[in-house]
C-alpha cells in the first residue's frame, strides 16, 4: 500500500490505539499539545475537534497535518447531538477539553458565547463521555484545561493553591470556574475518571495577538502605540505555552483520578515592566535607538474589574508529577520575539479580516 493510507486503513488502524479527543486544539494552547501528542506518540491516534473561531488556525498546526495518528475535524462542541454521535462514532477513550472562548475583554463585552462554548460546550462532552465509556470507564480520562483565574485576584504575599476557594469575576472566569465545578460533579456523582489542571498566563509562538504579549510585539513592530490598562501596575504570572504542554502531557499520563493540579511558571511580572522589557528587546531587534519603542507606551481606560494579580504555587505538581518549567522567562521571551518577527505572514493573516473590527471596537482608533 506504500506511505499513502486508505481512510479506511486509517481507520482500522485507529480502533487499535488510544484515542485521544482534543478540543480546541486549532487555537494557541491546543495547537502546542497536538504537536506535542502526534509527534511524541505515533501510537495515540489524535483527534482534533475545533470550530476554527477566529482563534483557531489550522496554519498553526502546518508540520502534523499529514501525520498518519492525526485527524482533523470541524465541529461545534455547543452542539449536543453532533458531539454525542461523534462519540459514538469515533469511540474515543481519552479527551484533553481545551476549547474555549479564551479572553477576558471579549467576555465583558459579550458573554453569552462564554457561556455557551465554556459551560454548555463542556457539559455536552461531559455527557457524552458518560453516555459512551460506561463499563470502559477504568480505562478512559477526561482531563479539563483550565485556568488561575477561577480563583480571583490576589493580595501581594500570597499564592494560589489548589485549595483556595473559587472567587472568579469576569465572565470568562466565572464561566470557566462553573466548567471546573461541572467537571468535578461528574466524577463524584457518576464516578467519571476526570483530572483538572488550573494554569497561570501562558506565552509562546501562535497566540493570538489580543492577548498582551503578542499584541505588543505587534504594535511596536507597526510603531502602534500600545495600549496600557489602568496604570499597568496588574501582576500575571508567565509560562512558556510548551512548558504548559509539558504539564499537560505530565497530568494527563500520570495525574491521579479527582484531583486538580496548578500549573504556574512562578515568574510574576507587573505589565508595566514587562511591557518595557518587551520595548527595549524590539529596539534592538529593529535596530531602533534605545527608548524609542517605548514611547508608544499609552495608559488607556482600565479593564472591568481588572484582576489585580494572579501568582500560582505549582508545589503539588512539582512534588507529585515531578514537573518543572524547562526554560527561564528571558530565554522563553527572546524566542518568542523571534518567533513573531520571523512569522509575519502569520501574523499578517491573524490580523486581517475581523481583527481590525475588533481592535477599533476594543481600543479607538489608537494606530
Ligand atoms: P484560544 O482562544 O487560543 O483557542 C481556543 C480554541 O477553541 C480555538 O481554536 C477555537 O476555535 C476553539 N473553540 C472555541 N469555541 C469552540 C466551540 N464552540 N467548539 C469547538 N471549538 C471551539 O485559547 P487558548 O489560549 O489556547 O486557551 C486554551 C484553553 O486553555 C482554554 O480552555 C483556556 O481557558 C485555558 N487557559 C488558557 C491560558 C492562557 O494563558 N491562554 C491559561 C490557562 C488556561
Ligand atoms: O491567567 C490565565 C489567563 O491568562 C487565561 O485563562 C486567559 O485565557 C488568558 O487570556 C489570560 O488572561 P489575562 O486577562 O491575564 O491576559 P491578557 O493577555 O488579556 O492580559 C494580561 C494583562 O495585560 C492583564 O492585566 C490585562 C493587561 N492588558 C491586556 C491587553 C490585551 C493591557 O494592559 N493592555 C491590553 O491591551
Amino acid at each position: 500500500m506504500g506511505m499513502v493510507r486508505s481512510i479506511r486503513e486509517k481507520k482500522r488502524l485507529a480502533l487499535t490505539k488510544k484515542r485521544i479527543l482534543i478540543t480546541g486544539g486549532a487555537g494557541f494552547i491546543g495547537s502546542h499539545v497536538v504537536r506535542r501528542f502526534v509527534t511524541l506518540y505515533p501510537d495515540y491516534q489524535i483527534y482534533n475537534l475545533d470550530k476554527l473561531t477566529y482563534a483557531g488556525n489550522l496554519e498553526n498546526l502546518l508540520d502534523v497535518e499529514a501525520a498518519d495518528n492525526y485527524e482533523f475535524i470541524k465541529g461545534d462542541i455547543v452542539d449536543r447531538s453532533y458531539v454525542n454521535s461523534l462519540f459514538a462514532d469515533l469511540k474515543f477513550d481519552h479527551v484533553i477539553h481545551l476549547a474555549a472562548e479564551s479572553h477576558v475583554d471579549r467576555s465583558i463585552e459579550s458573554p453569552m458565547e462564554f457561556i455557551e462554548t465554556n459551560i454548555i460546550g463542556t457539559v455536552n462532552l461531559l455527557e457524552a463521555a458518560r453516555m459512551n465509556w460506561g463499563d470502559n470507564e477504568a480505562e478512559c480520562l477526561f482531563y479539563h484545561v483550565s485556568t488561575d483565574e477561577v480563583y480571583g485576584s490576589l493580595e501581594q504575599g500570597e499564592l494560589f493553591v489548589e485549595s483556595t476557594s473559587y472567587d472568579p469575576r469576569s465572565p470568562y472566569s466565572a464561566s470557566k470556574a462553573s466548567s471546573d465545578h461541572l467537571v468535578r460533579a461528574y466524577h463524584n456523582t457518576y464516578g467519571l475518571p476526570v483530572v483538572i489542571s488550573n494554569c497561570s498566563n501562558n506565552y509562546g509562538s501562535h497566540q493570538f495577538p489580543e492577548k498582551l504579549i503578542p499584541l505588543v510585539l505587534n504594535n511596536i513592530k507597526n510603531e502602534m502605540e500600545i495600549p496600557v490598562y489602568g496604570k499597568g501596575e496588574n501582576v500575571r504570572d508567565w509560562l512558556f505555552v510548551e512548558d504548559h504542554a509539558g504539564a499537560i502531557d505530565v497530568i494527563f499520563h500520570n495525574g491521579q483520578r479527582g484531583e486538580t493540579y496548578n500549573v504556574g511558571g512562578s515568574n510574576e511580572w507587573k505589565n508595566i515592566d514587562l511591557i518595557n522589557v518587551m520595548c527595549n528587546i524590539m529596539d534592538e531587534k529593529m535596530g531602533r535607538a534605545k527608548g524609542e519603542s517605548a514611547k508608544l507606551i499609552t495608559f488607556v481606560k482600565d479593564r472591568a474589574g481588572h484582576d489585580l494579580r494572579y501568582a500560582i504555587d505549582s508545589s503539588k505538581l512539582q512534588r507529585d508529577l515531578k514537573w518543572k518549567p524547562s526554560l527561564q522567562f528571558e530565554e522563553g521571551l527572546a524566542k518568542t520575539v523571534d518567533w513573531y518577527l520571523a512569522n509575519e505572514k502569520w501574523m499578517n493573516s491573524v490580523t486581517s479580516g475581523s481583527y481590525n473590527d475588533y481592535y477599533e471596537k476594543q481600543y479607538g482608533d489608537s494606530r
